[in-house]
């Protein structure tokens, strides 16, 4: 005769059953994603993505007053007198992210700042780098997006998230910062990110659509893991500190298998449309919204993820403090 395996015994005692997990989640794990506008004292709502607003610089400490939140991750939505197809506004040291790096250093200076590194909300076309002759030139992309993150590493960010998926965009950027001597200024990048639906609301948020054609040449096809676990290893040997898989429910198996091929730390993004998703189907009743989002959070968690971007952060934050 076996003995029972008696499950009860662990699950009915709360002492073991709090012993007996595998997988937890803490405040420490989350990133909040943040879009910041030109302006003062003015937050947009987003249509997609109720909940989630766009703020100009002087409204982020009353955002992030109090939140226990680590990290943020910092997107610039500039108007659209801004946008060129040499976008200089993303290289200004005296630009939206450069402003909203001061501030939030000033105003809490134990959180993390992150940024990304991507051309999308500033190109008037709307895709990650500069167009030639119709398609989007890797090469000539390289050079901007390092100029980008050389601005952000000048106005304090701890790390840069370049999310263009230009080929070599981790090398490039390494190089650059190394030689003006910030070699402290991490790297994250965006080393697995599928070609995905999911960018959606993102895109409404960031006004970051492409005005022609989609990113289906620069972002990985859904079916594509090995690609992706190429790409991400790739990065890897280019010097990326970080490497992110995105979006994250629905790619958990590249999560898990990039879990076991890589001793760096992986972060994953639960993207807008992952967002909009829970949100739309809570405020109609039929999912329980916190509950959902935290079972959503935990199994990100499972599959392998060190942090996780999330625009659910701040709340979840709240949840697991109380
Ligand atoms: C920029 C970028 C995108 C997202 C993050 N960085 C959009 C895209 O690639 O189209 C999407 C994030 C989200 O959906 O929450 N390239």
């Amino acid at each position: 005769m076996f003995p029972k395996i008696r499950m009860r015994r662990i699950r009915d005692n709360e002492r073991l059953r709090k012993l007996s997990l595998e997988t937890t989640l803490g405040v420490n794990d989350l990133i909040l994603p943040l879009f910041i506008i030109d302006g003062k004292n003015e937050a947009q709502n987003i249509p997609s993505m109720p909940g989630v607003q766009r703020i100009t610089v002087d409204l982020i400490e009353k955002f992030l007053d109090k939140t226990r939140v680590p990290a943020v991750l910092l997107f610039g939505v500039p108007g659209p007198e801004k946008k060129s197809s040499l976008p200089s506004a993303a290289f200004d040291d005296t630009g939206l992210i450069p402003r909203a790096i001061h501030t939030v250093k000033q105003v809490r200076p134990d959180i993390a700042i992150i940024t990304d590194i991507c051309l999308c909300a500033y190109t008037d076309h709307g895709h990650c780098g500069i167009v030639d002759a119709g398609s989007v030139d890797n090469d000539k992309t390289l050079p901007l997006l390092s100029k980008m993150a050389l601005t952000h590493a000048r106005a304090g960010a701890d790390m840069v998230a370049p999310s263009a998926m230009m080929d070599g965009q981790v090398a490039a950027i390494r190089k650059v910062l190394d030689s003006h001597n910030f070699t402290e200024t991490a790297i994250m990048s965006y080393a697995a990110k599928f070609a995905s639906s999911f960018y959606g609301p993102f895109r409404d948020a960031a006004k970051s659509a492409p005005s022609s054609g989609d990113r289906s040449s620069y972002q990985l096809p859904a079916g594509n893991r090995q690609e992706a676990i190429r790409d991400a290893l790739l990065d890897e040997s280019e010097g990326a500190d970080w490497l992110m898989v995105k979006p994250a429910m629905l790619y958990l198996d590249v999560i898990q298998e990039l879990r076991q091929k890589t001793h760096l730390p992986i972060a994953a993004y639960q993207v807008s449309g992952e967002y909009a998703m829970i949100k739309f189907a809570s405020n109609s009743g039929a999912l329980d919204e916190r509950k959902v989002v935290m079972e959503s959070l935990i199994s990100i968690k499972r599959a392998g993820a060190n942090a996780i971007i999330t625009y659910y952060a701040k709340e979840a934050a709240q949840w697991l403090s109380s």
